[in-house]
């Protein structure tokens, strides 16, 4: 449970202590709510910089035969069950003789640096099929997956069928995706090919970012805390707003831990939207955030191989890749597979946060396409994860 993470908690803790205590000394005072400017960087792994790992192997596990025999074991268990892979279960995919490993994979997740790279799968030796089922079985050990769009794929194929069309989700062109936060806790992705040229991966602790504004504009923190409204770009239920009522947090904290959601597109789709546009103060916090968190000591970039998979925390870290130019053959296209993970409780969120992402991902309906036929563009860049 999370109360039983000793790292991410003491990070950020002191700094929640003494906002409580400041806020707690002023309200016996009668003293009015001022901005909050007691907070405090986080210490520890989960505050990364690219140079802490000097090769990839800082951050990656390599699979070796009692990974793949109990995966084998585990697909042929439900190959026999004749179960469907969106229909696993946690309980149903048993990985018994690796049970530390997996926990060790998912506290790093977690508690630690928030990712983990696990290399060597043998993509070429199962089918597609098969290789969707371990993954996804695997998955379900570190969290629930859940719908990544309107079609209620919880096995998502990230793969290019809408070119450089910005209307089309980004899991689903080939655009330069910016910096960004997927609509769940954890996600998964597992190379099976790699583009012709270009979808070089990046990803930035939010952990570091934030500890390298509060030491350098501490000033454009707090509109980051105050959060924004996002557009739904047509995915919303039918009676639903187009726009969130609340304003989700860019970053936030609670229960001792920070997290981070943002997708900058949506957030400018929803001010044109409702014809509200930012803030000065705004702006320069969304520029100052992603200017940082690009920055070459604080964004780990790689070209992730086939048969890579990653986990990582999309609590703490965003992550986005460089456009791609691919293969005319359906069969040679860059396939990533990915997996949305709910975990339901285990890490505290802000309550806009959690009501922004939902407990089911992106629910299917009807007319279930990803593509977007509204108006309410923001500047540049893909929209949406
Ligand atoms: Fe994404």
């Amino acid at each position: 449970m999370w109360s039983a993470e000793p790292a991410v908690k003491t990070e950020s803790e002191m700094g929640t202590e003494v906002t409580k205590v400041a806020e707690a000394v002023r309200r016996s005072r009668g003293e009015t709510m001022r901005t909050v400017t007691t907070r405090q960087p986080i210490r520890g792994r989960s505050a990364w910089h690219p140079n802490d790992f000097k090769t990839p192997a800082a951050y990656s596990v390599t699979l070796n035969n009692a990974h793949f025999k109990a995966f084998d074991a585990a697909l042929v268990a439900n190959r026999q069950a004749g179960r469907k892979t969106e229909d696993i279960m946690c309980a149903d995919f048993l990985l018994d003789a690796i049970t530390a490993d997996v926990a060790a994979w998912r506290d790093e997740v977690m508690m630690g640096r928030g990712f983990v790279m696990l290399d060597r799968f043998p993509t070429d030796h199962y089918s597609l099929d098969d290789l969707g089922m371990i993954f996804y079985g695997l998955g379900t050990h570190f969290g629930r997956a859940v719908s990544q769009s309107s079609m209620g794929d919880r096995l998502g194929h990230v793969t290019d069928v809408g070119g450089r069309d910005r209307r089309e989700r980004a899991y689903r062109n080939s655009r330069e995706l910016t910096l960004h936060t997927d609509r769940c806790d954890l996600v998964a992705m597992l190379c099976v090919r790699q583009a012709m040229s270009g979808g070089v991966s990046g990803y930035s602790s939010a952990h570091t970012i934030y500890n390298e504004m509060l030491a350098t504009r501490p000033e454009l923190v707090e509109p980051l805390f105050n959060g924004f409204q996002y557009h739904r770009r047509g995915e919303q239920l039918p009676g639903e707003p187009i726009v969130t009522p609340e304003r989700v947090p860019v970053l936030s904290e609670c229960g001792g831990a920070l997290s981070t959601a943002y997708i900058r597109s949506y957030i400018e789709m929803a001010a044109n939207e409702q014809g509200t546009p930012l803030s000065d103060l705004e702006v320069a916090a969304l520029d100052y955030f992603d200017e940082m968190s690009n920055r070459d000591d604080v964004k780990l970039t790689f070209m992730m191989e086939p048969g890579q998979a990653i986990f990582f925390n999309n609590c703490m870290l965003l992550h986005n890749r460089t456009n791609f130019d691919d293969y005319d053959d359906p069969a040679r296209k860059r396939l990533l597979l990915r997996l949305w993970l709910m975990l339901d409780g285990m890490r505290p969120l802000a309550p806009a946060v959690q009501a922004y992402k939902g407990t089911e991902g992106i629910q299917p309906h009807e007319g279930n396409s990803t593509y977007y036929r509204g108006s309410a563009f923001g500047r540049g860049g893909s929209i949406g994860a």
